[in-house]
């Protein structure tokens, strides 16, 4: 069958891959794979080589956010035929640690962890996969092709989780948030913020293309520059990685305001900075910054909540490129106006 293929270890290797049907280890469920995502990790993984296969492997099948349609499921996994399932990416250690016995994957202490698609185990960019149901989301009918966006969103469900979490150490009643990034993690981060009723502000570089009217249309603010911000962000969730708009925004914070850090740059950048003002800001004010990584189990299940609350039309306008998996490569390269690109793994 043909799959989304970088080879092990070797940089720009991205490919249209013949490889062997999903072995049974993989899981119960046997799904024709629809949709996958590509995301910043995976750009990242195939110009750095980064990515790991199966042990022994000398590929990896990329493709971490995942739609398929369950061929063949065992009676009470709790699927059928025909049902819409999205794969949870992380894998907990073996070992395992606390967090992972725990079901906490996505706080594994000792980093043994696997994840599909990028660390030691094959993703879910394949015409065919298998999943154990436990690893498998449930995609409902009416969400349709809008499921590849459930594991984004997961990552959305568990920043806001950590920012709820770190928020109610003391009172607890955020009424604006800045959202810096209007990529894909960004703008659904606005629109978890806009369904809960704070004031959104999405700062980004863009001055063409769909961002503003996206912005706009979940009732928020479009800024270019921070310098227009005329609010006090009681939350910042941070989706450019960015290191100066890391600074410039944390500065920012409300009194026991909380900054979520979801994005990673992918270069090494020096910066200079005042960090002993910044300490002293962050200090006095009880503000706090926490970084957020993957999502656990029900995570997932929220995002699925969080995708049917919104308007599908929103939802329509984050996918702005489709690319068929004979072409897939080309999903890798950043065209001006994209904000999710998938790939179609039917065609
Ligand atoms: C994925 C996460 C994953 C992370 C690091 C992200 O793109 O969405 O699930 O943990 O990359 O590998």
């Amino acid at each position: 069958m043909r799959a989304m293929t970088v080879t092990t270890g070797k940089a720009d290797s991205a490919a249209v891959g013949e490889v062997e049907e999903p072995p049974d280890s993989d899981g119960s469920i046997l799904v024709e794979g629809l949709l996958t995502g590509i995301c910043g990790t995976d750009v990242e993984l195939v110009s750095s080589g980064f990515g790991r296969g199966r042990p022994g492997s000398d590929h990896l099948v990329i493709g971490h956010e995942s739609l398929g349609r369950v061929l063949e499921a065992p009676e009470g996994s709790g699927f059928s035929p025909g049902d819409l399932v999205a794969g949870v990416v992380r894998r907990p250690d073996p070992e395992p640690c606390p967090a992972c016995a725990r079901g906490e994957w996505d706080f594994c202490r000792n980093g043994l962890y696997t994840e599909r698609g990028i660390k030691e185990m094959d993703g879910y960019g394949a015409e065919r996969w298998r999943v154990d149901p436990y690893f498998a989301a449930p995609v409902p009918q009416q969400l349709g092709h809008l499921g590849v966006l459930v594991e984004p969103a997961s990552i959305l469900a568990k920043a806001w989780e950590q920012v709820d979490r770190v928020g109610s150490r003391s009172w607890y009643g955020p009424e604006q948030v800045l959202v810096t990034g209007a990529g894909p993690i960004g703008l659904l981060a606005a629109l978890i913020a806009s369904q809960r009723g704070y004031g959104v502000h999405v700062l980004d570089r863009a001055t063409e293309g769909p961002k503003p009217e996206l912005v706009r249309a979940l009732g928020g603010t479009y800024l270019t520059d921070l310098a227009d911000l005329h609010v006090t962000p009681d939350v910042v969730i941070e989706a450019t990685g960015a290191g100066q708009v890391v600074f410039d925004c944390a500065k920012l914070l409300a009194p026991a305001g909380v900054m979520c850090l979801t994005g990673i740059s992918p270069g090494p950048a020096t910066i200079d900075v005042p960090l002993d003002a910044l300490n002293r800001q962050l200090v006095v004010r009880n503000a706090a910054l926490v970084g957020s990584v993957n999502a656990a189990k029900r995570h997932y299940a929220d995002a699925v909540d969080l995708l049917q609350a919104a308007d599908k039309a929103w939802m329509e306008g984050l996918i702005t490129r489709t690319v068929p998996l004979s072409e897939w490569p080309s999903a890798l390269a950043r065209e001006p106006e994209d904000i999710k690109v998938v790939v179609d793994l039917q065609r």
